[in-house]
């Protein structure tokens, strides 16, 4: 350990004593650092950002990216609601939901929110509404991007849900032409799985080929996916190979009178680095030869291990100078909940406490109840001050809405 990350050690040490585990910390500063790399990227073309709020959608880390310049991509209308709460104005927030009802379309839409459409029903129910006062985002799914992919990549792109197929093309082109809907932007959502320089040639050539057919348009959306670096289940996103590639891309259609904003709506980039799980170990025990180190946590607060096989370091902040050993480290769930198998980490003790690393993104936002486990609390660190921005929870969020019913007596 070098002597900022024992400092740093020290420092989440004392938030886990102060605050209990398991606890999230986000480094704002940190944030801060992913926001200037994604900008710097993309240098000078005209981007704008809006922060997926999905990745973590607590206040104080959506009014921190209003406070850092960007905008906001939500999903759903509570986080719509939320981010008028953190300061967003409707100008600076786009909506990009799946498969809803139009209702939410529309109440987004009379907010004078921008709207992003990723399907021909609704997009016929928004010319139905709104005639030519209607204005969209068209969310394409250029399926072709993974031809050369696996069987089981081709299988996974032909069942995703997401995006406006190229095949339906003509027929999107017709209703809107049919109300005078203005297509004001094209998006695109090539998620991390997808994300290779190559395919992203591919993919950004494709919006800018089709944007000449819409006279209202303004911009071009490149959506979310960008992989941060130093992980072993996915290679990094080289944002600067991006940059050069739209950059080359720009210059080549400007050329054609086409030069519209350039916007991202990247989430876990911008937070899962800033985001650490702090979790106490609080049993080790040896079963069949696996060495086995159980926290005061599991799937319940960190759900990405489980669900996506993710990979997350593993420090352990309470003895970092301790024999590194293959370890499997655990949760107290009542079913399998592994944080990592056959993971050399310094030996790992009773009451020592863990670092689960790149938490931010989809941590927290992804916790559940489940065990009737409290989820965790969450502190902001702003040069060096700790800021308490959600508490842990208690038996009364555990129970707050439920009604005892009244059985009958007989029954
Ligand atoms: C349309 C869209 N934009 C942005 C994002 C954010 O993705 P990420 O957090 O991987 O950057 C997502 C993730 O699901 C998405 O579906």
């Amino acid at each position: 350990m070098d002597s900022n990350t024992s400092e740093e050690a020290k420092r989440y040490l004392e938030l886990a004593r102060e605050y209990g585990t398991p606890l999230y910390v986000y480094d704002a500063h940190i944030i801060r650092e992913q926001v200037q790399l994604f900008r710097k990227a993309f240098e000078p073309l005209p981007v704008r950002i809006f922060y997926a709020a999905k990745a973590l959608t607590n206040l104080s880390v959506l009014k921190l990216m209003r406070h850092l310049g960007l905008g906001l991509d939500t999903v759903s209308p509570a986080e719509i609601q939320m981010g008028r709460m953190a300061g967003f104005t409707p100008e600076e927030m786009l909506f990009t939901p799946n498969m809803v009802a139009f209702e939410e379309i529309r109440e987004a839409f009379d907010m004078g929110i921008t709207i992003n459409i990723e399907n021909l029903s609704n997009l016929e129910k928004l010319g139905r509404a709104y005639g030519s006062e209607a204005k969209c985002f068209i969310r394409i799914s250029p399926g072709f991007i993974t031809e050369k992919e696996s069987p089981e990549r081709q299988e996974w792109q032909k069942r995703s849900k997401f995006g406006i197929p190229l095949s339906q093309w003509q027929e999107m082109k017709q209703i809107v032409h049919r109300y005078g809907i203005t297509v004001v932007g094209l998006h695109m959502h090539a998620s991390h799985v997808v994300m290779e320089p190559e395919l992203f040639r591919r993919g950004a050539a494709i919006l800018f080929g089709l944007a000449s057919e819409f006279p209202g348009l303004c911009y071009l959306d490149f959506g979310g996916g960008y992989n941060i670096p130093g992980r072993h289940d996915a290679p990094e996103t080289d944002l600067s190979v991006l940059g050069n590639i739209l950059r080359q891309l720009y210059s080549e259609n400007r050329e054609h009178g086409l030069s519209p904003e350039i916007w991202f709506e990247p989430g876990r980039y911008l937070v899962a680095r800033a985001g650490t799980l702090l979790v106490t170990t609080r049993i080790v025990k040896e079963k069949n030869g696996v060495l086995m180190a159980g926290t005061d946590s599991g799937f319940n607060h960190l759900l990405r291990p489980m669900l996506y096989g993710a990979w997350h370091d593993i420090d352990n902040l309470s003895h970092p100078g301790g024999r590194p050993v293959l370890t499997d480290v655990y949760g107290n769930l009542c079913e399998q909940d592994p944080f990592a198998t056959d993971r050399e980490i310094p030996e790992i003790r009773e009451g020592d406490v863990l670092a689960l690393r790149d938490a931010g993104g989809y941590g927290f936002m992804m916790s559940s109840q489940y065990n009737s486990r409290y989820r965790p609390a969450e502190v902001m660190l702003i040069n060096g001050e700790d800021y308490l921005i959600r508490r842990r929870e208690t038996l009364d969020d555990l129970t707050r809405n439920q009604i005892i019913a009244d059985i009958p007596s007989g029954f």
